[in-house]
């Protein structure tokens, strides 16, 4: 088992270069599987949701081949499948844009039911609901969803509520069916439009991404093209809250500034100065950071991905803080993993009261999620003393060489791997 030691109080120093946002490539790569030729994709993570992505993505029958460490060509000519299994499925949320993408390809798709972090329920039905406006069929049965249709034609689906993974699954499906779809209260996040800029460089048309309205008219195919993943927002987010929560000055490269604006008005309100460049932002904290109310929404609102990081800063914050959860019923778990560190929190239902303490002290504490993950990289980097951080594998999901960004900016932390209970059971029987 893999842990992460941190010896926490260093303020972080340095320059940071963003990778891509793992939630547009995680839906992009599958929307590759709709060209009729090769798509090149550039400025891919290196994240274990990645890896998993392609995986399925062979397993259909995909040509996939690393042209270096943040490029792949990915050549959907031989996909001749379009059942995706809860092996692979299981591991990521984003498996649910194989139903659209496959139904978009082949009218047909059989895909596990997705996996990804736990915030509660996760209904999918507003993606099964756009797919059946499209003329598809969708039955569930044993864990697998089935969707199939004669011919997909276009459609004016409304969200009864704002989500991406709908708004992204529509999208898929649609964009090459016969007619004009109309999606109304879309997800207006960076990702949606960085997959809609995908597609339209394949020959889609599509018009409104970014806006609550998207417009698609079916197009008959589509071509490859080649295509630069956006930055990560929220990993961007990360290490300018990480950069204020240690009192440290940090310049975060290759960032889209324009999406950083809700994290980069509440780090102000917290009392950080935070510099806008053309592509960077830099965030410099002396001092304790003030407390501020933060509540979650849709974008262009606070990002829920980032609520857990934000609670760690003004768990530090002179004063008392009110964290509103207003996207996921159960965002506040990884609260307990705070509260062993020394942390002042008190959760009542989707609302965390935050009372402010001047240190945080270095326990074994657990990822229980992914962003949940970031949080608590974030708290023993601040922290007093020694920290050990275990269930890396959701880190790993979506945060690209973090151990490495982190000691560029001087922390002192590393990765260790420790025998578990179930490796030192294995040692003693074979001994
Ligand atoms: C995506 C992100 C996730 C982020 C979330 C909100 C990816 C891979 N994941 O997740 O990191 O936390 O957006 O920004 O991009 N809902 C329904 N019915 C549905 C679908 C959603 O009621 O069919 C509700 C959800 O319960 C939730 C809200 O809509 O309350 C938003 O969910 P959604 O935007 O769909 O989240 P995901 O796409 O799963």
């Amino acid at each position: 088992m893999d842990k992460i030691v941190i010896n926490g109080s260093i303020p972080l120093k340095g320059e940071v270069n963003i990778s891509g946002a793992k939630n547009a490539v995680v839906a992009i790569l599958p929307a590759a599987l709709l060209a009729r030729d090769i798509c090149r994709i550039e400025n891919i993570p290196e994240i274990s949701d990645v890896t998993t992505m392609v995986k399925i993505l062979r397993q259909l029958g995909a040509g996939v081949k690393m042209i270096d460490r943040n490029t792949l060509e990915i050549d959907a000519r031989s996909v001749n499948s379009y059942i995706v299994s809860n092996d692979l499925a299981k591991h990521l949320r984003a498996s649910y844009y194989l139903i659209g993408a496959l139904l978009g390809r082949f009218n047909r798709a059989k895909v596990a039911m997705p996996g990804g972090c736990w915030f509660g329920v996760r209904p999918i039905d507003l993606h099964l609901k756009g797919f059946e406006l499209l003329g598809a069929k969708v039955t569930i049965d044993n864990g697998m969803i089935n969707a199939s249709a004669d011919k997909l034609v276009g459609a004016s689906v409304y969200m009864d509520n704002v989500s991406v993974g709908a708004t992204v699954n529509v999208m898929l499906a649609a964009v090459k069916a016969k007619g004009l779809t109309i999606i109304e209260n879309a997800a207006r996040e960076p990702h949606i439009v960085d997959l809609a800029n995908f597609l339209n460089s394949m020959g889609a048309d599509i018009i409104g991404a970014g806006t609550d309205v998207i417009k698609i008219h079916g197009v008959r195919e589509l071509h490859g093209c080649t295509y630069s993943i956006i930055p990560d927002q929220i990993e961007a987010g990360t290490y300018m809250v990480a950069a204020a929560a240690t009192g440290g000055d940090v310049l975060v490269k290759n960032v889209i500034p324009k999406h950083m604006e809700s994290i980069t008005k509440k780090l102000q309100d917290c009392g950080a100065e935070v510099i806008e460049y053309d592509e960077a932002i830099r965030v410099r904290s002396a001092g304790r950071p003030m407390k501020c109310n933060v509540k979650t929404l849709p974008h262009p609102g606070f990002p829920t991905d980032m609520q857990p990081q934000m609670t760690v800063l003004l768990a530090l914050a002179d004063g008392m803080s009110i964290v509103s959860e207003s996207v996921w019923d159960n965002r506040f778990r990884y609260v307990e993993q705070l509260q062993r560190m020394g942390a002042h929190i008190n959760v009542e239902g989707k609302v965390a009261i935050v009372q402010g303490v001047e240190r945080l002290h270095g326990a074994p504490i657990r990822a229980d999620d992914l962003r949940a993950g970031a949080a608590m990289l974030i708290a023993a980097l601040a922290a007093d003393g020694r920290s050990e951080i275990e269930n890396l594998s959701h880190i790993d999901r979506g945060y690209e060489h973090y151990v490495e960004k982190f000691s560029a900016l001087g922390a002192d932390i590393c990765r260790v791997n420790v025998p578990d209970d179930d490796d030192e059971q294995r040692q003693d029987n074979a001994g």
